[in-house]
């Protein structure tokens, strides 16, 4: 068999790598604010003003760049002065899509204002345009980050904030194509240019723009969006409306109707997920080159703000909440996807896994009779990558990777990416194969490498998961099987496995 390399130029830094691709995003769905975020002030769970603190603390640890609120499908049904004001005084609204429950609105703008402040990281509001008005969208921001005595600062003032609140990056929109309208993208690039505009900037808050993208392949919809704002481009003409479009994408096997079990698999299902996974690299390629044809220069960003596994609902669980396990495959699909964010460093912005706490691809599952906290083997994989976020990205040159026939295409069995800040690289590598070690060596060219130190984070099974009673059956550890080689260094990929391996430079 031929030997694994990988080649990489640690003196040739490309695009840095925005830490906001390690977004999250937090949705009135299920569980994930009610009894994931946020249990109410008079809970037993420790938490301050309603916000438990736990969730807090395990989520700091991951330096969450960004935080999307308040969806998803949500988000074009919510009104936002329904969640301001006295609690008790608060109108209630049907949550039609998920799990048609009455939502009490006793998280609102305050609520997530101050979550994001307790973790110390930038907001991504998500608005209406399906039922919404653009005054609505308009009177929001100027609520959110005005200073002056404008209608809506005082507004603010009268609900007890006194200063404005940043808030750096606003969506028009979601998923218009499906839940958001079942808009016609003609129809939809028109209502962007004009929601987009009423957007403002207030008292030095510059806002990013977030047009809702398109699903998967539907490059028509990304072509549409980007030319919608051709003549907006030429000359002194003003400033485009909006500055990024979004991309959703998610890792399904089976059909909608019955997208598999989280937790029981084959190793068949195991490829065909990873496979699915990878497909995420094509999309950036497939969108990004749309993009270039419009926009070489790249200021427009392209933000996957919806990503992740989607399974069957956990068995005894309601199916709208979206509940599902997690387990190394899960963690290994995150660790592709951030290797193709990092190769599309040019032009991927930003990214949000769907969803932090309780709902689909979880970094966080809460017990709901315990109230127990469990970190998933996907959050191990964000916490691993933190010297990733905002580093310059380093191409990785693969060579003698073994293949596997895929569904579509030969699916490679490793994947890799690196970056690098000052005397420090990091290198990412993910050993697809269900069953058997590889040992890869890691060319290392440009720079003296004087100390290394590598981590991995695998398990028995493939579908070892954390529970309350287990909540470590998948962490990560140190590992030891590098070993130094006349070309840099040789380190050996457990079966099915995730592996970091930190550089020291001269
Ligand atoms: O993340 C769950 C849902 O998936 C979101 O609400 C929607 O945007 C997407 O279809």
């Amino acid at each position: 068999m031929d030997q694994t390399t990988a080649i990489i130029d640690l003196d040739v830094p490309g695009p840095r790598i925005s830490r906001h691709v390690y977004g999250h995003f937090a949705e009135h769905l299920g569980r994930c604010i009610y009894d994931g975020f946020y249990v109410g002030e008079d809970s037993e769970i420790p938490n301050e003003r309603g916000i438990r603190l736990d969730v807090v603390e395990a989520l700091r640890a991951l330096n969450i760049p960004n935080l999307r609120w308040p969806g998803g499908c949500f988000a074009d049904d919510y009104h936002w002065r329904d969640g301001i004001g006295p609690r008790d005084q608060r109108p209630r609204m049907v949550n039609s899509h998920w799990g048609d429950v009455v939502e009490d609105n006793s998280f609102g703008t305050h609520e997530f204002m101050d979550l994001c402040e307790m973790l110390g990281t930038d907001a991504y509001i998500s608005g209406n345009v399906g039922s919404g008005s653009v005054a609505e969208m308009s009177e929001w921001i100027e609520y959110l980050t005005r200073a002056d005595d404008s209608p809506m600062a005082a507004l603010r003032r009268q609900n007890g904030r006194d200063e404005p609140w940043k808030v750096p990056y606003f969506g028009i929109g979601n998923e218009a194509w499906g839940c958001g309208g079942h808009l016609r993208v003609e129809q939809f690039a028109s209502l962007a240019r004009q929601y987009s505009t009423y957007v403002r900037n207030h008292a030095g808050n510059d806002v990013y723009r977030i047009a809702a993208g398109a699903s998967d392949g539907d490059l028509h919809w990304t072509e549409t969006l980007m030319k919608s704002f051709d003549d907006l481009d030429a000359g002194d003409g003003p400033a485009r409306p909006f500055q990024g479009i979004s991309l959703h994408y998610y890792t399904v096997t089976g059909s909608w109707q019955d997208k598999g079990s989280a937790t029981e698999f084959g190793e068949d299902e195991w490829y065909l997920t990873l496979e699915r996974a990878r497909f995420m690299e094509h999309l950036l390629t497939r969108h990004g080159q749309v993009m270039d044809r419009h926009d070489p220069k790249k200021r427009v960003g392209l933000v996957v703000d919806e990503w992740g596994t989607w399974w069957n609902a956990e068995p005894g669980t309601n199916p709208g909440f979206l509940y599902q396990q997690n387990t190394l495959r899960d963690a290994l699909v995150a660790s592709v996807h951030f290797d193709a964010f990092h190769r599309h460093a040019d032009r991927v912005v930003m990214a949000n896994i769907a969803q932090t706490v309780n709902v689909l691809q979880a970094m966080l599952l809460t017990d709901p009779e315990s109230g127990a906290l469990v970190r998933t083997p996907s959050y191990h994989v964000f916490e691993m990558n933190t010297a990733h976020h905002d580093a310059d990205s380093l191409d990785v040159h693969l060579q003698g990777v073994p293949t596997r026939p895929g569904s579509t295409a030969e699916l490679p069995l490793v994947s890799a990416s690196a970056s690098t800040r000052g005397d420090t690289a990091l290198v990412s590598l993910t050993n697809l194969d269900a069953s058997a070690d590889r040992t890869v060596v890691l060319d290392l060219r440009g720079r003296e490498v004087t100390g290394h130190a590598a981590r991995v984070l695998s398990a028995p099974e493939l579908a070892t998961h954390n529970t309350p009673d287990a909540p470590d059956a998948v962490a990560p550890v140190a590992l030891d099987a590098v070993r130094p080689h006349e070309r840099g260094l040789e380190v050996t990929l457990p079966a099915h496995s995730y592996v970091t391996v930190s550089l020291t430079l001269t």
